[in-house]
């Protein structure tokens, strides 16, 4: 089989977790395949994707909005979240956005079904566009978005054309009336107990049920204290890291065709983060 060439480009790259992940993915399936990690500046980006040789890249901080420029072709969850997380250069430069789809996967693969479902989203920056589009494009669920800063949901909403399909409740809810709205599923999309403020977290324990599914986009540390907390009380919960395979997943499949060894990719994460 012809070798594939694949990589992550990013600026600062630091530790990626990517390489190892689709590495052991590659290893997994006997493929010849290889994974780099690539630091490209921001004034390089233009003259790399011109020029790259690679097959695939995946794209991340500070370059997901920047490189739709250079691109032919641009998927239409990727317009809609303004975000390119996953490259194919074949005849055509082409743009993906699979945050959305990991997210969706993350869900699946815990028997989670959306239809009619309260959604509480909470965080409004870059991590919450790709859910926002997620949550509202194929889905018959409640979604209620929340911020700290109330002013930057509203405009987020107004730019991913989803006004008439998200409610927005001031953050005070969950932080000092004590009263969360009637929610089945909570979604995290802070940076609050991300390292290294692992003893934050964006709900108080004493609002938690039993009944609450908590989605906690963080994967550093592998259990916020968000999930901690609600682990205790009896929630389901699912972390970031599930939402990183499986965005991961969606881009192999993209580029190659393949089913992806989901468990293989999750175990070279948790080696990744652990080590
Ligand atoms: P990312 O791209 O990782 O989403 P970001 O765009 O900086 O990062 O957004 C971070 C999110 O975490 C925002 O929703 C931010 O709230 P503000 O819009 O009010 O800044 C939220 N956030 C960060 N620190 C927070 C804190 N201590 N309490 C509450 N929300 C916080």
């Amino acid at each position: 089989m012809q070798q594939k060439k694949f990589a992550v480009i990013g600026h600062p790259i630091g530790h990626s977790l990517s390489k190892p992940m689709h590495e052991a993915a590659f290893k997994k399936l006997n493929l010849p395949h290889t994974y780099d990690k690539l630091d490209i500046a921001p004034e390089d980006l233009e003259q790399f994707i011109k020029t790259t040789n690679l097959d695939g890249i995946n794209v991340t901080i500070p370059h997901k909005v920047e490189v739709m420029k250079h691109l032919d072709e641009i998927s239409n969850e990727a317009k809609q979240i303004k975000a390119v997380n996953t490259i194919s250069f074949n005849e055509t430069k082409t743009g993906n956005n699979t945050d959305w789809i990991g997210f969706q996967n993350s869900l699946k693969e815990e028997g989670i079904i959306l239809e009619n479902k309260n959604v509480l989203v909470i965080g409004a920056g870059g991590a919450s566009r790709a859910i926002l589009v997620s949550l509202t494009n194929n889905n018959n669920a409640n979604v209620t978005l929340t911020n700290r800063t109330q002013q930057k949901a509203e405009d987020l909403v107004k730019e991913l054309g989803i006004q008439d399909k998200v409610k927005i409740i001031s953050y005070e809810l969950l932080t000092t009336s004590h009263q969360l709205p009637q929610v089945d599923i909570i979604v995290n999309t802070t940076s609050v107990g991300m390292h290294p403020h692992e003893d934050q977290s964006p709900i108080p324990k004493e609002l938690l049920k039993p009944n609450h599914i908590i989605f906690d986009l963080i994967y550093n540390p592998l259990k916020t204290k968000l999930m901690k907390d609600s682990e205790e009380i009896g929630c389901k919960t699912i972390s970031g890291m599930s939402m990183l395979v499986h965005q991961g997943a969606q881009s192999l499949r993209i580029w190659l065709g393949i089913e992806p060894p989901i468990q293989t990719m999750k175990d070279a994460v948790m080696k990744s983060l652990i080590s």
